[in-house]
């Protein structure tokens, strides 16, 4: 929207869950407030607990808030919609389908492909299959398929409903460093970085790699735990389109310094070490 409504709005957003069984109650996250503008890539980082899936989830439309306001457009979120593409760590492909199959699952079977004829919907497939380079490999099936090729397919299929909105919840964790580095370069290229920034989707992208998220990300929003909540929120003010040469950039090193201090011990504690994590040596 060109009025100055963000994209994404977020307004003292609390959420908590009751165990059915004890009735004890977690604050998964407190007053979370954030707006995220069209085009924008936000990245999410903080230890684990701290309520990151829980606000992609919300975003989403896959939870409702115990408490506050979630809006795109300036319009309340509801529900699930195909403007809200959602993708996971763990691919979530159909393994007895083919990659165009998975690709193209929604445009056949939900409201994305509605006015479209099957030819369009077959082009549209391909393009997205093109885009994220798995052409000559349409008819394989998931078990076929890499780490790194699998979430390709499942980022074609999340882009080819269309959505104006990604949201993505640790979409590389599972993959080898080398190809992890490659897809961050890739994303950046599918999201749009070389295109005019109007053009651009919005992207909210959750990730435990903080050099991933400030590589990434216009803007890094800190989360901390108990409960969660947002802790600070950094810009990262560097060039694009950015590529491996950014990561040698003294900002670059600053930036992920300065987040690593913010978090680590907390880190430290959610996986049970130390209360006081060791400093850093630089
Ligand atoms: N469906 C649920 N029922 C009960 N508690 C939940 C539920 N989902 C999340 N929680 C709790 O809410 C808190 C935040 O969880 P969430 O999954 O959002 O954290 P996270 O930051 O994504 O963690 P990780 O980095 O490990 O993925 C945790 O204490 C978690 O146990
Ligand atoms: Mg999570």
């Amino acid at each position: 929207m060109s009025d100055g409504t963000p994209k994404l709005r977020l307004h003292d957003v609390s959420k908590h869950f009751v165990a059915p069984r004890t009735g004890a109650r977690t604050v998964a996250v407190a007053n979370v407030t954030l707006d995220i503008h069209s085009g924008e890539f936000v990245c999410v980082v903080g230890p684990s607990g701290c309520g990151k899936s829980t606000v992609l989830n919300l975003l989403a439309g896959l939870d409702t808030p115990s408490t506050g306001r979630l809006e795109k457009d300036g319009r309340p979120i509801t529900g699930p919609g195909p403007d809200r593409g959602v993708m996971f760590q763990d691919y979530a492909l159909m393994p007895w389908q083919s990659v165009v199959d998975n690709v193209g699952f929604g445009l056949h079977h939900g409201s994305p492909g509605r006015g479209l004829s099957p030819q369009q919907r077959e082009e549209r497939v391909r393009h997205f299959v093109d885009l994220v380079g798995l052409t000559g490999s349409e008819k394989k099936y998931p078990h076929q398929l890499s780490g790194g090729m699998r979430q390709r397919v499942a980022l074609a299929r999340l882009l080819a409903n269309g959505p104006d909105v990604l949201l993505m919840d640790e979409p590389l964790g599972a993959l080898d460093a080398q190809t992890r580095l490659i897809l961050q370069s890739e994303l950046l290229r599918i999201w749009g970085e070389t295109a005019p920034a109007s053009e651009r989707k919005t992207a909210v992208f959750i990730t435990h790699d903080i050099e991933e998220a400030v590589f990434l990300a216009d803007r890094v929003v800190v989360m901390s735990t108990h409960p969660g909540r947002i802790r600070e929120v950094f810009t990262v003010d560097l060039p694009r389109p950015r590529d491996e040469s950014v990561r040698g950039d003294l900002r670059f090193g600053h930036l992920v310094e300065a987040i690593w201090r913010l978090i680590r011990d907390e880190a430290f504690r959610a996986i049970g070490g130390s209360a006081q994590a060791p400093a850093t040596t630089s």
